[in-house]
């Protein structure tokens, strides 16, 4: 099986949802959990953010715990709220017994702080970076990105959300009360054993990644929200390991995209569905003045190729049919008229975007991602095979420009402040291409023109086979040759397995 497939019978698939009503909520008849609301690490006062990177026990399922990190909880991390132009200061502090180090995705920052696999705290350390934002108002993440241990320190929980705020007039006209008409939306999906227990395993991971069978949303199966009669904004962020999700509202509804990973859309972008990659985020304002509810559900794209096909009938079969093997999962947004809602109108214009004049971009670079399975016969032996034939990868390599990912290699060498052209290719399969230290501007997606919805910033890009992806972008910011940018497939245990490059950032010379 190969993602690529499944992409494209989506998008091709995906008209046969336009004007169609899924059926009723699929988990009404059963008990919501709350959804859980990381509390906020307010670090706009220039304090010291303590975040202390532990195990724990979290319930996921009712009534069974399951051993965890999380950072300074048992499972993700608090919010951590920042504003633009302010001084962000981490403290964080690693009791675990193995190493760690944290990657603030998103962030603009120099490469020394940037928490690239080189800052790696030993067991019991500290590290405190102090980073600079400059950057606009936008919705980042941070998460392990030890080396190797992506994967599996990431499907544990070390997680969690960041927002940058900004002051500028239509931030304020967006809903922005956090937990109220603003709510985190983590996606991942996990898999537990008879005890409760998370599995994982690198090494069994089939050749898409690690795939856990529950889809789980800030921690939580299905949980339900309760939210005023209003705009409501959700900052959604794909933090699975390897999965694709498609979204869609079980009443087909509209809603608006306003912002990608690197902050506002020029305007927002009406939709009914939206794919999200590993690692992507994306902000929608749905408007509940008129509902009592609305669900939002989350699709696993993989089933879609397998199961439905991009068909009505075959969504809601995922949802309500017999003997489904995985459980795809949904949030419930219920309406309290009690509370104070966000009534003013979404603002037609969100941002100015600035791209550079043709003549200004510089170099182009070229990358090539590719998975060698490592049995003699090529990178595309996989496609002939189903699941079963892919357990067991050990000798898989996954490469980029033929090279693996070596600490002791930087593989570019970029100049500081001139824009670039990268375009970015699949040998096979689709994969998340992301890039440290800056947003980028996607000019072209797997062979086909931008669509509005990723006109914005971005830090992540898919690739599919064969047909590059293009962006362009500017790094404004320093990476030395001892802490240098990554830029990576975000399918995590495609990037343990080496499909990582590192650059520095450097002010020409003479
Ligand atoms: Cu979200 Cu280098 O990672
Ligand atoms: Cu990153
Ligand atoms: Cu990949």
């Amino acid at each position: 099986m190969s993602l690529t497939f499944s992409r494209r019978r989506f998008l091709a698939g995906s008209l046969a949802l336009t004007g169609t009503c899924l059926a009723g909520p699929a988990w009404s008849n059963t008990v919501r959990p709350p959804l859980p609301i990381p509390p906020i690490a307010d670090g706009t006062d220039g304090a010291p953010l303590d975040l202390t990177i532990r195990t724990g026990q979290w319930s996921f399922k009712p009534g069974v715990m399951t051993p965890t990190i999380g950072v300074n909880q048992d499972y993700l991390g608090p919010t951590i709220r920042t504003r633009r132009n302010t001084d962000l200061t981490l403290n964080y502090h690693n009791t675990l017994t193995e190493g760690v180090s944290v990657h603030g995705h998103g962030l603009h920052v120099p490469g020394d702080v940037d928490g690239g696999p080189q800052l790696e705290m030993p067991p019991g350390e500290r590290w405190q970076p102090t980073l600079s934002i400059v950057q606009p108002a936008a919705t980042c993440w941070y998460h392990s990105h030890t080396h190797g241990k992506t994967g599996t320190q990431t499907y544990r929980g070390l997680a969690g959300m960041i927002i940058i705020d900004d002051d500028d007039d239509v931030s304020k006209e967006l809903p922005n009360r956090y937990g109220h008409d603003d709510l985190p939306v983590i996606i991942q999906d996990r898999s537990f054993d008879e005890a409760g227990r998370l599995i994982y395993s690198l090494e069994d991971a089939g050749e898409d990644g690690w795939f856990g069978d529950t889809a789980v949303i800030n921690g939580a199966l299905s949980p339900i929200a309760e939210v005023p009669a209003g705009k409501v904004r959700l900052r959604i962020l794909n933090g699975a390991n390897a999965r694709f999700y498609i979204l869609a509202f079980a009443d087909n509804r509209t809603f608006h995209k306003i912002a990608s990973d690197g902050g506002l859309l020029e305007a927002p972008v009406p939709m009914t569905t939206m794919e999200m990659s590993p690692g992507e985020r994306c902000e929608i304002i749905v408007d509940m003045t008129e509902d009592t509810s609305a669900e939002l559900l989350t699709f696993f794209e993989d089933d879609i190729d397998e199961e439905g096909e991009g068909s009505v009938s075959g969504l809601v079969n995922l949802l309500t049919g017999p003997g489904q093997a995985s459980a795809p999962a949904s949030l419930l947004l219920n309406v309290d008229r009690t509370l104070v809602a966000h009534t003013a109108p979404v603002p037609e214009r969100l941002a100015t975007i600035e791209r550079p004049d043709p003549e200004e971009i510089g170099k182009t670079r070229e990358f090539v991602l590719e998975m060698d399975h490592g049995d003699g016969d090529g990178a595309h032996a996989g496609h002939a095979g189903g699941h079963g034939a892919h357990a067991g990868h050990a000798a898989m390599t996954m490469t980029i420009n033929g090279a693996v990912m070596d600490m002791a290699v930087i593989n570019e060498r970029v100049e500081r402040g001139v824009w670039e052209r990268w375009r970015v290719r699949s040998d096979q399969g689709a994969h998340p291409f992301h890039v440290h230290g800056c947003s980028f501007l996607v000019e072209q997606m797997e062979g086909a023109a931008v669509t509005p919805d990723q006109a914005g910033w971005k830090d992540t890009v898919v690739l599919d086979d064969d047909d590059w992806s293009e962006f362009i972008v500017r790094f404004d910011h320093l990476a030395s040759e001892d802490y240098p940018y990554m830029y990576h497939c975000h399918i995590l245990e495609h990037e343990d397995q080496g499909m990582m490059g590192q650059f520095t950032v450097t002010d020409r010379t003479g």
